[in-house]
């Protein structure tokens, strides 16, 4: 069978789409021949323009004018089919609007402003023994067993767990959440086939009558979560959100909130087994101080949000090259993080770099992730009570060499079978 990673270190760039199912798994070598030979680059099958280099990126990310998160069909992601089954589904459903992702200021200010303080500095350090009890008792149902999956049983649970908290939805219904975010992000992916995506399909809209159903009870009896604040919230005399607007921001949090964070969280003990080196720095002295560092450079390598939409509202040229207006174009989050002038050495691990929080991996400008701070303080949390509980990471014997996903938005591993030595 053919190579495509080895395949798109030297094939003309005409034979290369970075859409490729292998790329998106594999994409560091084309990330570094598209920045030097390419760094905009329209890809042959999708017509999508995809930006590379760090400056590039950032500059794309402050410029919200030239660069809308509106798209056509309503929004990244979106199940918008011509597909008379599908349609028929979501018709029973409530249609798919822009909120903050998939939307500009001043509306996306708007949107931003009923959640951010569900964010606070305040809110979040009131979470952090929540995040420790947790991970404890995750920690607790595996540590006897010597080994784990550990997506499934820490990297998934514990922001899953915290943002079902968050929004107000009872434990016992965290597989539904589950369920319903791998719909979200099966359609993310844009690799599903049609029996996937009437799947994905009807779960989005179990997803839609399940939380219509707890806003109409927040509205008669709010509580202290976000869909109270969602959904009651009028600032400067508004007229509050509808259902529809609701259901957008909720998938959002959801979405953004729970596949990112696991994702980094796996990978980031996947990249302690292969640098023993980084490892023996935090495994001998855990200090806040390193666990912090090792979050960053794990945000950095990892960027499990790697591409993000944008479509150009005019003609705009970047490195040389005019993009016209309302094309599609993928600002490179992981790429960006990849760049060598901006890091050196840059595919290395390396948790002592100076410039650890240069990183894009929560974006820039207006659309900088609400959840930055959230998902810093669960791995910072998640992690202290590995470490505490902990050591000696390697793949489980007989375990192959975990595998990626392949999505077009994010990048994250579908498992880790890891084996460990418990802390006496
Ligand atoms: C490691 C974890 C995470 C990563 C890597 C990540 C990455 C990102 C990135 C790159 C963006 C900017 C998208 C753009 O420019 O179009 C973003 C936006 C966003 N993130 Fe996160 N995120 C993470 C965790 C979270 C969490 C925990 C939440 C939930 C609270 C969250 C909610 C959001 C939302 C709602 C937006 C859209 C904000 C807006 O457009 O105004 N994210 N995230």
């Amino acid at each position: 069978m053919e190579n495509v990673v080895e395949k798109a270190k030297t094939c003309p760039l005409t034979e290369l789409s970075p859409m490729h199912p292998e790329l998106l798994k594999c994409p560091y070598s084309m990330n570094r021949r598209l920045q030097r030979e390419a760094p905009v680059f329209q890809d042959p099958l999708s017509g999508i323009y995809f930006i590379s280099r760090y400056d590039d990126v950032v500059a794309m990310a402050m410029d919200h004018q030239t660069f809308s998160s509106v798209m056509p069909g309503g929004g990244t992601g979106s199940l918008a089919t011509a597909d008379p089954e599908i349609t028929a589904i979501m018709e029973k459903g409530y249609p798919n609007v822009s909120t903050m992702l998939t939307q500009d200021p001043p509306l996306q200010r708007r949107y931003r402003k009923f959640v951010d303080g569900a964010f606070s500095p305040a809110n979040l350090k009131a979470l952090e023994p929540f995040i420790e009890q947790l991970s404890n008792q995750f920690i607790d149902a595996f540590i006897d067993h010597g080994q784990c999956e550990f997506l499934g049983d820490f990297g998934i649970p514990l922001p899953l767990t915290i943002i079902a908290s968050q929004l107000g939805v009872p434990t016992s219904d965290l597989p539904l959440l589950r369920k319903w975010t791998d719909a979200f992000i099966g359609n993310l992916s844009q690799q599903l086939d049609r029996d996937g995506q009437l799947k994905a399909a009807r779960d989005i809209l179990e997803f839609q009558h399940y939380f219509v159903e707890k806003m109409e009870e927040r509205r008669k009896h709010a509580e202290e979560d976000i869909l109270s604040k969602v959904v009651n919230a009028s600032i400067d005399g508004e007229k509050p959100l509808d259902n529809a607007e609701c259901l957008s921001m909720v998938s959002q949090i959801l979405v953004a909130g729970n596949e990112t964070t696991s994702a980094a969280l796996t990978e980031g003990i996947w990249l302690l087994i292969n640098n023993p080196d980084q490892y023996e720095i935090v495994r001998k002295d855990p200090s806040a101080e390193n666990i912090n560092a090792l979050v960053e450079e794990i945000l950095r390598i990892t960027s499990p949000s790697a591409n993000m939409f944008r479509r150009t509202t005019r003609d705009v040229e970047v490195a040389g090259v005019t993009i016209p207006e309302n094309s599609i174009c993928f600002a490179r989050f992981a790429a960006a993080n990849q760049d060598e002038d901006r890091f050196a050495d840059a595919l290395k691990f390396d948790i002592t770099r100076t410039n650890l929080r240069d990183h894009v991996a929560f974006g820039k400008g207006v659309h900088h992730c609400l959840g930055a701070a959230l998902s810093r303080r669960e791995m910072n949390g998640g992690f202290k009570v590995i470490f505490q509980r902990l050591e000696n990471f390697r793949l489980a014997p007989g375990a192959s060499e975990p595998e990626f996903s392949a999505n077009a938005l994010l990048h994250g591993m579908t498992g880790l079978q890891l084996a460990f030595d418990k802390i006496a």
